[in-house]
């Protein structure tokens, strides 16, 4: 039961949640790309936790959390969530985290140069979350980046530090900035390396005895399949594969061993940054669904563009990654509507709405698919029918319990 969960659309799906949710179920939790430009929310209790870097299932003592070989670690960032969480009474130990010696090293001159690019690039800027995930994967790529195995060796992280400030003093020149000195970034690099040494381990390997040990294994994507470098709206996209196959590729684990593929659907749509959004929504209308919906950034603050469910879009996304079961989450949120537009084709690449009775009813507290109102579940079976996917589980809430599980898949049964 090795199970991939995605986001189906732009990011910020809940699929955070959903990982919390279901990690009872499995013995390891792995994220397999991006970095902290991921944000995730988890209620628990009446506690609210805020994710970045460490994968969704750390809230249980039972799981190893895993960091893959694809993701990019800004050392610091995941020192400082790692503290958040022993300060909440969630200890992370080599036991509960591992960070794979493969992934790559965020540097601060990775997030200025971000930045840099961004101002650079004036209205046409992509709107990144300014965390330098752009310009630490286009060192991975050009093969001259820095792995985690390099950075907690001191040797080795002078010597490729002292090579990466060469290579990056024309383009310091170009955006008019200084360039970093070696002394600063090695100040800040030394004392990180050593707290985060005992945790960077070939997991690769530890995962390959999981699976001869037929330990079910959860792989967490982060943001979404329309911000895939490949697949995604382009240029407005992140700088990593983000559809299921990425998962593969950035844990070190071969496409017959996934089992389940889960994508996770919000009931409308949201989108932070730039570039295109057929079904987006704009002045009160758009304020209205932000503000029932608290759309607004966990990493960056900011108020998220929000629009209506798109389903060739949707469509799209589960082809894309090979979707064997849905998560609707969200629905709640739209309790308060009459009337809930639904886009089901476009005409001359203008969206073509249905528009769906709503329910107007609290269903916060429901439980089971049939307690739900009857608009209700026909805006979710409408939705089945026109993505050809079922929706095995749907939100009704924002904390682990408001659930509705509607099949075996996420029973784990
Ligand atoms: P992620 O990046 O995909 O993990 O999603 P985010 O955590 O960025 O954004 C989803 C937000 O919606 C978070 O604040 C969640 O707590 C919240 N959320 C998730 N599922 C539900 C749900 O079913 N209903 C409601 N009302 N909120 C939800
Ligand atoms: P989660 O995991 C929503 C967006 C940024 C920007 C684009 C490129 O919480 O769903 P980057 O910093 O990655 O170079 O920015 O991608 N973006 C996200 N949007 N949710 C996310 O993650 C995102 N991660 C990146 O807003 O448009
Ligand atoms: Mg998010």
């Amino acid at each position: 039961m090795n199970t991939v969960i995605v986001g189906l659309q732009w990011g910020d799906e809940g699929k955070g949640k959903v990982v919390d949710l279901l990690t009872p179920h499995f013995k390891y939790v792995v994220r397999f790309q991006g970095g902290n430009n991921a944000g995730h929310t988890l209620v628990v209790n009446d506690e609210t936790f805020g994710l970045h870097l460490i994968p969704s299932g750390i809230l249980h003592d039972t799981v190893c959390c895993m960091i893959g070989n694809g993701v990019v670690v800004d050392p610091a960032v995941l020192l400082e969530e790692m503290q958040g969480l022993n300060r909440a009474g969630y200890t992370v130990t080599t036991e509960r985290l591992q960070i794979s010696s493969n992934a790559h090293v965020i540097w601060p001159f990775h997030r200025t140069l971000d930045v840099a690019r961004e101002a650079a690039r004036g209205k046409n800027k992509i709107g990144t979350t300014g965390r330098g995930i752009g310009p630490t994967y286009e060192d991975k790529v050009a093969r001259r980046g820095m792995r985690m195995a390099e950075f907690v060796n001191t040797q080795q992280r002078q010597a490729k530090l002292q090579s990466m400030i060469v290579e990056k003093s024309p383009i310091y020149k170009y955006v008019k900035m200084n360039v970093p000195s070696f002394d600063a970034m090695e100040a800040w690099a030394s004392p990180l390396a050593e707290r985060l040494r005992p945790y960077v381990c070939d997991t690769i390997d530890n995962l390959h005895t999981a699976i001869q040990e037929q330990e079910p294994i959860l792989f967490e994507g982060a943001q979404g399949t329309f911000l895939d470098i490949d697949h995604g709206t382009y240029p407005f996209v992140t700088s990593s594969n983000t559809v299921s196959g990425a998962a593969c590729i950035g844990t070190g684990v071969g496409p017959t061993h996934i089992t389940h593929v889960i994508g996770i659907v919000k009931a409308y749509l949201t989108r932070v940054g730039s570039g295109p959004f057929k079904t987006e929504i704009h002045g009160e209308d758009a304020e209205r669904l932000r503000t029932l919906g608290g759309e607004f950034g966990v990493t960056t603050g900011r108020a998220r563009r929000c629009g209506w469910l798109d389903i060739p879009l949707l469509k799209r996304a589960c082809m894309l990654n090979g979707v064997t079961d849905i998560c609707l989450t969200k629905l709640d949120i739209l309790s308060h509507y009459k009337e809930i537009p639904l886009c089901t084709r476009y005409e001359n690449d203008v969206p073509h709405y249905e528009i769906m009775q709503g329910w107007n009813e609290d269903i916060q507290h429901c439980r089971d698919f049939d307690s739900l109102p009857a608009a209700c579940q026909e805006y979710i079976l409408r939705i089945e029918e026109l993505s050809g996917v079922s929706i095995g589980l749907i939100g009704v809430g924002p904390k682990r319990s408001e659930s509705i599980i509607r099949t075996d898949t996420f029973r784990m049964s």
